[in-house]
């Protein structure tokens, strides 16, 4: 098929959740994405911070590969080496105890909120499960993660949504304070609000909402679906604000381009969840195991402080820009507020001149591979140059 005849058949067949680019995607390697008609694109969205390895890396290839035709899924009732070499790898480098493993983000954040409801009513005389988000917070889109998003946009339609939800303004701690009471199991943040705006949160608040917690007995969750696996600099942003949450979710980069996605336990929350109280069919898939194997140990501190390098020698370059009015975010997770054109059209105009990216709010949004080479940076950001006018 040619791209034209892809884009016809996809509105014809594909309920239009997606507002998609003008792009259809064929193959691509690295930091190069390729469509259907030929044409190159430098890659600077990575599929939202999925492909951290970039596009068919080969070592990812292998790994996966050897794993596909060995065992490709085998139930959740019975054990799997990929599951346990992920699982050892995400405790052994974070200091926590254990994992769940699903498929996305929002199941990430549906198993961490189910747990701290458990946690609640279980310890807390029967009546603790209200969860404290932030406003203009984005936890996924199935209902208690829709619910847990702190943003009236996602709240039109779908009603009724979960009791038990309120919602903090960002860096407010006298708010928070205010808010958080006996019935309160939870309160859930993201250290960077992603589709937020890519707004890096104040490290007194975090440290405030994590001593408030550990003070009145509440957990903290931290959702690390978009900065986490090193996407940041560091495997996990919260390292950056010096705190210890109780429940970490991750999903999109851990797979390197599978689904996967999980939540990390502390010991206070290891054992809350017992057999029957939560599960999923693919959950911990050996071949999206694999995948996850091979990127944690290829994101070793050598690679994390590269991508920290990269991330200030992109930050510096785009704050250089006349148009480039701030930038915000860490590591290769930024946020660029433009003058003089609309965030939406520099990403249109952008991919015309063969560069992807995307937007976050009234943002441009660069989310590139973390593998991605100086070179490769230079040459999407004199694509991104033009694109401004
Ligand atoms: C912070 C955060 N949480 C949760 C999600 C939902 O992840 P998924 O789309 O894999 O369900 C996202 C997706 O962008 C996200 O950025």
């Amino acid at each position: 098929m040619n791209s034209s005849e892809i884009k016809t058949l996809d509105k014809e067949k594909i309920v239009s959740t997606y507002a998609r680019y003008d792009m259809a995607a064929d193959h691509g390697k690295g930091s190069y994405c390729f469509d259907m008609d030929g044409k190159k694109y430098v890659d600077f969205t990575a599929g939202i911070g999925v492909n951290c390895l970039g596009f068919c890396d080969d070592g990812w290839i292998r790994a996966v590969s050897a794993q596909l035709s060995k065992l490709q899924h085998v139930s959740n009732l019975f054990y799997s080496e990929p599951q346990v070499m992920a699982a050892r790898l995400l405790t052994e480098r974070t200091g926590m105890k254990k994992v769940f493993f699903g498929n996305s983000g929002a199941e990430a954040n549906e198993a961490a909120i189910k747990t701290a409801r458990k946690y609640g009513t279980a310890n807390k005389g029967g009546k603790a499960n209200k969860i404290i988000t932030l406003k203009n917070s984005f936890h996924g889109r199935t209902m208690a993660a829709i619910t847990a998003t702190g943003q009236e946009n996602y709240h039109k339609f779908f009603t009724p949504f979960l009791d038990g939800f309120a919602y903090c303004e960002v860096n407010n701690v006298a708010q928070l304070k205010e808010m958080a009471d006996d019935t309160t199991c939870a309160v859930m943040m993201e250290m960077i609000q992603g589709e937020g705006g890519v707004l890096n949160l104040d490290a007194e608040f975090v440290k405030a909402a994590a001593a408030l917690c550990a003070e009145r007995d509440i957990l903290l969750i931290v959702d690390e679906v978009q900065t986490g696996i090193g996407r940041t600099g560091k495997l996990f942003a919260y390292e950056y604000f010096g705190v210890k949450p109780d429940l970490v979710t991750f999903a999109k980069g851990i797979g390197g381009g599978l689904p996967i996605g999980g939540v990390l336990f502390s010991e206070k929350t290891c054992d809350v969840l017992e057999p029957g109280n939560h599960g999923t069919t693919y959950g911990g898939n050996p071949v999206a195991c694999a995948g996850a194997v091979e990127v944690l140990k290829r994101i070793d501190e050598d690679f994390l402080a590269q991508v920290r390098q990269k991330g200030e020698y992109l930050k510096a370059k785009l704050l250089a820009i006349p148009q480039v009015k701030d930038v915000s975010g860490i590591g290769l997770m930024l946020g660029i507020a433009v003058e003089g054109k609309e965030a939406a059209e520099v990403v249109k105009d952008a991919l015309a001149g063969g560069l992807m990216i995307l937007t976050a709010k009234d943002k441009v949004r660069m989310l590139p591979p973390l593998t991605i080479s100086y070179e490769e940076l230079d040459e999407g950001l004199a694509v991104f140059k033009k694109a401004l006018g």
